[in-house]
């Protein structure tokens, strides 16, 4: 079998050698990694407990792979290329032989900071080539990263940071992003006041706002790399880690208040990522791949830094947003640097879409080869303008489903041999075995039918447990159905036998692709002086695929709905982040409840789709006539 897939053919004979020996395909593709030793067995698993270990018995250092071993033929290649916020500002590139001595370096400062294998380390930093170096200097030695998105509040972050017990934190003293600087040390400080855990707090100067920095605790990053060189310590072992040590925890929203850390070991999401990325979008040498994810989010994780890195690739990462200094910069950026591979999100494209050609017709996108999409469903409307105007329908797309719980792509069109079809992520990777189940969890066989997505067997890739709490893992993913892992998503199989994904059928929200629980927003909401109870849905929004809709009960009249909306948005930023501030805030005298209590979301989900026509039964509501109400003043 080879490694890259090359035909629909190969395709369908490797899905269905790994199907009926998952084992010896899995084993037969960790044959193209670089193992200090071998396993001992291939797969040990259920998923009652659930217990996973993938190449158990083997020894590694995924740094090896991402660098050490690309050094000999690869060293002077750019590993990283780096397109600042400013198009003012240089670009910056990071040969394979560069990146290996930055790593190594700061791997020594992290060691020489007392961090040893094991420890947790938060990173919170803007998308600059340091953020890739971080992650792969705790990698490096062994410590297990936490990267929080830029994005997140300094609540969400002390959270996080408690949750993991981290011992270090690494910022910047701030990050660009569009016309806004973000003042990340800041809201560290403010994060740090509840978080013992944390001795030392790394700061790379970035914008060079003025910070505090606390004696003893907070140190630059450039006075600590000059401390490493002039004591001598350059190179930095790789640490020797066994397959199923953990590599990262990555948190992410699911149905309660509580954000899960995702955990992903070392051997099998290194085997998985790298896997996933060379098939999906059939990366050939020397070709410029540029992901427009951030790395606090799991795309950034596995397909900027450990999957394109792991295949020798030349990834590009951009620090700023789509629509700065215009609408134009993506396909500036593409120009620039003739980017043969493109993967970005439906929300990007949406509003680039809304931007207009002005912004699309002088740019040179002849290089691009491959277009990649990731984070939600595409709509039809944006998967032709992306088609057309950006692949001038030479392009596949390649539409990947996939989960930070699954490690990678999971459901997707292998580029140029899998045949494309709007909005759909087409057919399962080798190794995924997929299922349809219905809400008693009875698999649905046949096709033209939906369902609940399940994988029914593991894969190198995916979740290992949620951090310190691994009944959550097992309760979350593995309980609903017996023997399934749950995604969470529903589902249809068309009459091609094509994967088609509808969206969330759980209390999670997808706004611009990131996954915010409405629990989580709830809480915040309602922790807001004269809130008395808030319900939280998604409704569909144009640009953002699903915008947030809430309904608030106050204790009192307000004089100024417009403020209070306000001062409650304001409030959410606080509590998790501007990410999740509600686009729509609903006051409302009371929410349909059931008898028991239960908040009949269904009919409030109806409502804020504009959907009024049918609401379903409504006669075991408590006070049915609160519906009407909420019907009649509806934003
Ligand atoms: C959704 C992002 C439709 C889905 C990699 C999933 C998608 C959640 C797609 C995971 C897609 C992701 N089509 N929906 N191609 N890709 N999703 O953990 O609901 O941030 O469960 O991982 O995004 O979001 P997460």
């Amino acid at each position: 079998m080879n490694f890259q897939i090359k035909s629909f053919l190969e395709y369908q004979e490797t899905y269905q050698k790994s199907v009926t020996n998952p084992e010896a395909f899995w084993a037969e593709m960790a044959e193209n990694f670089v193992w200090r030793k071998k396993w001992d067995e291939v797969l040990n698993w259920n998923f009652k407990d659930p217990k996973i270990e993938w190449f158990s018995g083997a020894k590694l250092n995924i740094t090896e792979n991402c660098i050490d071993r690309h050094l000999a033929d690869k060293g002077d290649q750019p590993a990283i290329i780096w397109e600042a916020n400013d198009p003012q500002e240089h670009h910056r590139i990071l040969t394979y032989k560069q990146l290996h001595q930055k790593v190594n370096l700061f791997a020594n400062v992290l060691k020489n900071n007392g961090v040893k294998k094991g420890d947790r380390i938060c990173i919170y930093m803007p998308m600059v080539p340091e953020l890739a170096i971080a992650v792969l200097a705790c990698a490096r030695i062994g410590a297990i990263h936490s990267v929080v998105f830029g994005g997140f509040s300094a609540q969400s972050i002390a959270d996080r940071i408690k949750d993991a017990q981290c011992e270090m934190v690494i910022t910047a003293d701030g990050g660009f992003r569009g016309a806004k600087d973000i003042p990340l040390k800041n809201v560290i400080d403010d994060a740090l006041v509840q978080c013992p855990s944390v001795k030392t707090v790394i700061v790379l100067t970035r914008t060079r706002t003025p910070i505090s920095m606390i004696k003893g605790r907070d140190k630059w990053w450039e006075d600590e790399i000059k401390k490493v060189e002039t004591l001598g310590l350059i190179d930095c072992e790789p640490e020797i880690m066994d397959a199923e040590d953990k590599l990262f925890i990555l948190y992410t929203s699911g149905s309660t208040g509580k954000p899960k850390g995702v955990v992903h070991t070392c051997a099998g999401y290194m085997v998985y990522a790298a896997y996933t990325f060379q098939n999906v979008f059939q990366y050939q040498p020397k070709d410029i791949y540029f992901c427009t994810a951030d790395i606090g989010w799991i795309t950034g994780h596995s397909y900027i830094i450990y999957g394109p890195l792991a295949q020798g690739a030349t990834t590009l990462m951009f620090e700023g947003v789509p629509t700065y200094p215009d609408a134009g910069r993506f396909w500036d950026i593409v120009d620039k640097f003739k980017v043969n591979i493109l993967y970005t999100a439906p929300t990007a494209i949406r509003s680039l879409m809304q931007s207009g050609l002005d912004y699309v017709k002088d740019k040179d996108l002849s290089s691009l080869k491959v277009l990649g999409s990731v984070g939600e469903p595409i709509n039809e409307e944006a998967w032709n303008w992306y088609n057309e105007n950006i692949g001038k329908g030479n392009c596949p797309i390649v539409d990947t489903w996939w989960q930070t719980e699954t490690g990678g792509i999971m459901i997707s069109p292998i580029a140029g041999v899998t045949k494309t079809k709007p909005c759909y992520a087409t057919l399962p990777l080798p190794g995924i075995q997929i299922e349809l189940v219905d809400e008693k969890g009875q698999v649905i066989e046949g096709n033209d039918v939906s369902g609940n997505l399940c994988i029914k067997f593991p894969w190198p890739g995916m979740i290992r447990t949620t951090y310190g709490d691994h009944e959550r893992c097992l309760q979350t993913y593995f309980a609903t159905y017996e023997n399934k892992y749950f995604t969470g998503d529903g589902c249809l199989r068309d009459e091609d036998g094509y994967y088609r994904i509808t969206g969330r059928v759980d209390d999670v929200i997808n706004v611009s692709g990131h996954r915010i629980g409405t629990a989580e927003v709830e809480n915040a909401i309602n922790m807001f002086t004269d809130v008395v109870e808030s319900a939280v849905v998604g409704y569909p929004h144009e640009i953002k695929g699903q915008g947030i809709y809430a309904y608030v009960i106050l204790n009192d009249h307000t004089e100024d709905e417009e403020l209070t909306r306000k001062d409650i948005a304001m409030t959410v930023s606080r509590i998790i982040g501007a990410i999740a501030r509600p686009d729509k805030i609903q006051f409302v005298k009371g929410l349909p409840k059931t008898r028991s209590g239960k908040i009949m979301r269904r009919i409030l989900r109806k409502i804020a789709e504009g959907d009024v026509s049918n609401l379903g039964d409504t006669s075991t509501l408590l006070d049915p006539s609160v519906v009407e109400q909420i019907k009649n003043e509806k934003l």
